[in-house]
This record gives C-alpha cells, sequence and structure tokens, in this order.
C-alpha cells in the first residue's frame, strides 16, 4: 500500500511537463480528462482547457414531430451522431420560450422551453442522454436584452412607476428626438419609443430586443437566479451572448464618429462590467464546476485579459472575432489574406499568458459557413480543404468550437432573392438599404450570399431524401441547401474517407498529446502567402502542423533546421516525405511529429 502512495505521489510530482501518457487512450466516452492539481506547460489543467465544443443550433439540427422546425428531441435522437465526431461538449443555442424575433434570441421565459423544441421533459432527457455519453452541455445565456414579450418587460412599459420599469433603460427624448445616436446592431436607432409613458427604450438588437438594466441589482440577481436554476439541472456552463455589453457607459453618451463604423467597440467593456461578472461568479458560477466563454464583441486583444485571466474571477474564455470577421470590413465582405489570419493567432497567442485561455473557431450560427469563407466550396477543393480547416482549428492553442454541419462540410445557400432569408439582420437591411434605392438589390444580395447568417441556418443535411431527412415537413422553416444530395451526413459516415471520419481522427489526434492543448505555439513562417507552418511543442513532445491554404502544388522548405519525422496525419492520404522539403498538393494538411 505504502509503495502504491509512493509511486501515485511520483506520478504526480513528474507530471509537470506531460501527463499525456497517464490518460487513458480515446474509448469511445470523449470523456474529459484532467483532474491533476499540477501544471503542464505552466497552465493549470481544467477540463474546458482540454475539450472539443460541438455548437448545436436547435432550429435548423433535427425535427422530431414533422413541424419543419429542429427540436430536443431531434437532438437527442442524434447524440450518437455527435458522440461518434469526438467531441465533448454540446453548446445549445437558446432552447427558451420566445416569439422567435431573432430565433431565440429573445427570450420570453428563461425557465420554459421553447413550445416549437418541446417540453421541460425533453430537455432533461437531452440533458441525460449527454450525460451518459460522458459528454457535457452547455447553455447559451442571453441576458444583455429579454424578448419584449418577457413579462419583466411587459410590466415595465406599463407606466412610469411600475416596479418593474427600472429593469430596463428608459429616456425621456431629447429635443423631440431619440435620446442619443446609438445605433442598433439590426439597422436604425437603438431606442424605440413607446406610446404608452412616451419615453423611448433601448435595444442594441432588434426592437423587440429590450436591453436588460444591469445598474439595477435587481436584475442582476434575477440572472443569477436564472443561472441556477439551470446549473442546479446539472448543465455544465454557458456561452454568454454579447455578455461585454451589459454595463453601459455612464450618461450614455454619443457614439463619437469615428465609433459609429464599429459601433461594438464603444458598446463593450463598461464602467461596471468586471464588477458584474465578478458578482456573477460569486452568486452563481463558483458554486459549480462549469465552463463560461463569453461572446465578446467588441473585445481587444489588450483587454481580453482582463475577461480572462483566471485570477480575476470573470470569464474561462471569450470569443475574439478578429479572426471569424477577417473577412469583414464592418458588414462588407473583404479578401483577407493568409499572413493577416496568422498574423492574428500569433497576436492572440503573446496578448494571452499562462493564466488566461482562448478560444478557436471560425464559424457559428452568426457567420458564413467555414468552408465557404475559409476554405475553397468548389467540387475540386470543397474536402480537402474543410479537412485542412478541421486540421488548424484541431491543432490550434485553445479550445476549439466547431459548428453544426461544418464536420460535413456543408456550404453557403445559393441565395437568388430576398424572399429565401429569414433572418431579421438581412430583412432589415434589405429596408434600410434596398428599398430606400441606396443599394441596388443584385449588389445587396451578392454581399448576403458571402455573409449572411442565414448561410450557415439552413437545416441539417443528414441524408438523401426529401429535405435532406432534416424534417417529414413539406417545407422546413428555412430551405434545406440543394446540394444535400451530394453533401449529406448518411453518405458522410458510410465513407471512411469523409469529413466527418476525418474530423473525427483529428479529434483522436488532439487528444493524443497534451502538446495540442497546452504546447507552445509558434508560426514559422509568417509572410508565406500559401503556407501555415507552426509548432506545438510541450516539454520533449513537439509537433508540427503545415498546412497548403492555397490550390497550388506547394514545394516547400521547412525553416529554422526544422524537419518533418514521423506523420500523424494528413488530409489527402498517407505519405512517407520527412526532411526539410515538402511537396505539398493543393490544400494538403499534414501533421508531423517531431
Ligand atoms: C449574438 C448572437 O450570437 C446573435 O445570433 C444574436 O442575434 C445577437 N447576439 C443578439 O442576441
Amino acid at each position: 500500500m505504502i509503495r502504491l502512495i509512493l509511486f501515485l505521489l511520483t506520478l504526480l510530482c513528474f507530471s509537470t511537463v506531460s501527463f499525456a501518457e497517464l490518460r487513458p487512450p480515446s474509448d469511445g466516452t470523449n470523456a474529459p480528462s484532467s483532474s491533476f492539481p499540477s501544471t503542464v506547460n505552466g497552465y493549470q489543467p481544467k477540463w474546458w482547457k482540454e475539450a472539443i465544443v460541438y455548437q448545436v443550433y436547435p432550429r435548423s439540427f433535427k425535427d422530431s414531430n414533422g413541424d419543419g422546425i429542429g427540436d430536443l428531441k431531434g437532438i437527442t435522437s442524434k447524440l450518437d451522431y455527435i458522440q461518434g465526431l469526438g467531441v465533448n461538449v454540446i453548446w445549445l443555442s437558446p432552447h427558451y420560450d420566445s416569439p422567435n424575433a431573432d430565433n431565440g434570441y429573445d427570450i420570453r421565459n428563461y425557465r420554459k422551453v421553447m413550445a416549437e423544441f418541446g417540453t421541460m421533459a425533453d430537455f432533461d432527457e437531452l440533458l441525460a442522454g449527454v450525460k451518459q455519453r460522458h459528454m457535457k452541455l452547455i447553455l447559451d445565456l442571453v441576458v444583455n436584452h429579454t424578448s419584449d414579450e418577457h413579462a419583466w418587460f411587459v410590466e415595465s412599459r406599463k407606466s412610469k412607476d411600475n416596479p418593474y420599469r427600472d429593469y430596463y433603460i428608459w429616456r425621456p427624448a431629447k429635443d423631440g428626438n431619440v435620446p442619443n445616436n446609438w445605433t442598433s446592431f439590426f439597422s436604425g436607432s437603438a431606442w424605440k419609443l413607446d406610446p404608452t409613458t412616451g419615453e423611448y427604450y433601448l435595444h442594441l438588437f432588434a426592437e423587440k430586443q429590450p436591453d436588460l438594466n444591469w445598474d439595477n441589482p435587481k436584475v442582476r440577481n434575477e440572472v443569477y437566479d436564472l443561472m441556477k436554476f439551470w446549473l442546479d439541472k446539472g448543465v455544465d456552463g454557458f456561452r454568454m451572448d454579447v455578455i461585454p455589453f451589459i454595463s453601459k457607459r455612464e450618461g450614455l453618451p454619443d457614439l463619437p464618429p469615428e465609433a459609429m463604423a464599429k459601433p461594438q467597440y464603444f458598446y463593450a467593456m463598461g464602467p461596471h462590467l468586471h464588477e458584474y461578472l465578478r458578482e456573477m461568479n460569486k452568486e452563481a458560477l463558483s458554486k459549480y464546476d462549469v465552463m463560461t466563454v463569453g461572446e465578446a464583441f467588441g473585445v481587444t486583444l489588450e483587454q481580453t485579459p482582463t475577461l480572462v485571466d483566471e485570477r480575476r474571477d470573470q470569464l474561462n474564455m471569450i470569443f475574439n472575432f478578429d479572426a471569424v470577421r477577417l473577412n469583414r470590413d464592418g458588414d462588407r465582405w473583404r479578401d483577407w489574406t493568409l499572413p493577416e489570419l496568422k498574423a492574428i493567432y500569433t497576436q492572440e497567442n503573446q496578448a494571452l499568458d499562462v493564466h488566461s485561455w482562448n478560444t478557436v473557431f471560425l464559424s457559428n450560427h452568426d457567420n458564413p459557413r467555414v468552408v465557404s469563407a475559409f476554405g475553397n466550396d468548389s467540387p475540386q477543393y470543397r474536402v480537402a480543404s474543410a479537412k485542412a480547416l478541421a486540421t488548424m482549428l484541431l491543432t490550434l492553442k485553445g479550445t476549439p468550437f466547431i459548428y453544426q454541419g461544418d464536420e460535413l462540410g456543408m456550404t453557403n445557400y445559393p441565395f437568388t432573392s430576398i424572399d429565401q432569408f429569414d433572418d431579421i439582420a438581412v430583412k432589415n437591411a434589405w429596408k434600410a438599404m434596398v428599398v430606400t434605392n441606396q443599394v441596388p438589390a443584385d449588389a445587396f444580395l451578392a454581399e448576403m450570399r458571402k455573409t449572411s447568417r442565414d448561410n450557415a441556418r439552413t437545416p441539417m443535411q443528414w441524408d438523401k431524401s426529401p429535405n435532406a431527412g432534416f424534417t417529414t415537413a413539406a417545407r422546413p422553416w428555412l430551405a434545406v441547401n440543394p446540394n444535400y444530395l451530394a453533401i449529406n451526413a448518411k453518405q458522410e459516415l458510410s465513407n471512411k474517407g469523409s469529413i466527418y471520419h476525418y474530423f473525427r481522427d483529428m479529434a483522436d489526434v488532439r487528444r493524443s498529446s497534451l502538446a495540442f492543448v497546452y504546447g507552445d505555439y509558434q508560426d514559422l513562417d509568417p509572410a508565406n502567402p500559401k503556407i501555415f507552418a507552426y509548432t506545438r511543442v510541450n516539454g520533449a513532445e513537439k509537433y508540427l502542423v503545415v498546412l497548403n491554404f492555397s490550390t497550388d502544388a506547394v514545394t516547400y522548405q521547412l525553416p529554422d533546421g526544422i524537419k518533418a519525422g514521423q506523420l500523424v496525419i494528413s488530409n489527402l492520404g498517407g505519405t512517407n516525405e520527412t526532411g526539410d522539403t515538402l511537396h505539398l498538393k493543393g490544400w494538403e494538411a499534414r501533421v508531423y511529429k517531431l
């Protein structure tokens, strides 16, 4: 017995460099592993740092009752599919009761399931199914605003002396007009005049999404209570919607002219943000072992550690938008370059020390499809580039977040008419720009084909049956991409060379070594316009990743005397090429052990 204890103590002492050897091989359960108290390459090991997260947008995932809308039972029926991908955390986009002005990001009742998605019993069944498979579930916490149909707002708008008045941000007119020049992210002013009391309320998003007044302690306590309601059910954390906007600037000053193009940087990081997040931790989060990730639209890299440094008790990590929005200038598409993308990853790594943690993502329900935006969705390169992107997402430093359908290489939708869109952002922008003759319809649609959020929201493509097996209804809520006959899960599951299976293999690669999680990151060739080559190093464990981000065949001379060693994985089949010169085909991706 004493010898056993001594042996265990020795293991603990020597686990600072790596405890990869001690970890069980991937057994298909996807169980998050770390629980050792020591550091790895300077980092505190945490399950959420080692996780691979899969985002489910319930409306578009799987319809179980034939109403054309995805639902919770549909997700439960596909848990084996999700688990088979090698991910271990599911982020569920909002599933709460909502009138759906913004597809659930406008919540009417935080303790009720959206009728279209099912019942609380369905939620409990989903959570149990996730737990049975040793996975975890995080929810979307949308508390910068509610729906205007939430009971708090229904009361708030009734009169100026209603007890709920101060739950929201009301202001009288200024010189007969809106209280300030703030703009909504969904076009137009961020203020709406409410006839009952003759005052304006603030809505940074749609008119039906009034902003909560976080300076009111009653609001904050309501939020902590609703968080505990879900945490007590056993959920494992939250993705926090536009959380840096909750604290508004003192006196609500006008947007200065230079802030107009990107108002998110003006709205974010208000004076009490840190205080409120610390309070949220104290009152709710600290009582549970959870993951938190803030949607940090409007947060700069320099500000990031103030939110995620573990010694500050605020958030575990945030989504930084620099990479995913590299293809945007304001809201408009711009062509991006590989050196720009690499520079962002280097800057992120430099901005965060061992006390802060990052996320890695290039897609979600608010952005176009990853293979269309960052890869090449032509028939010739779609599969290779989707696999190359998966290789990158699963070998960079930070917790990877994968959006549903990206594991199949689903692409943008070929929109040709405004009637094909559902998104309120698109419809409002159409009214503001096209109906007013400021932008021609064709130009607007061409732009939306590249940037619209609906590109990511078309239903999951399960098989070749009508509507891709997403629903038995004649019409799903949003049309299925016509390419579903060629791109669907059934086809990919039966084809060992598919993106789905490659993704699974890459997830195993990531899990096989803590170097991919905690290891140092080094970009070997920042200026190269076609090749992204980097190392991940944790003590003696060293890996080299080489990605060809072009359609050209490239003869690549590895810099710094580095020589490719043993091939771990490649997206275009095996190769026995080693040494310092590699011959890469278009969109080829390789991972080597050095
Ligand atoms: C960010 C969400 O991701 C997006 O879908 C939503 O429209 C806004 N926040 C408002 O909640």
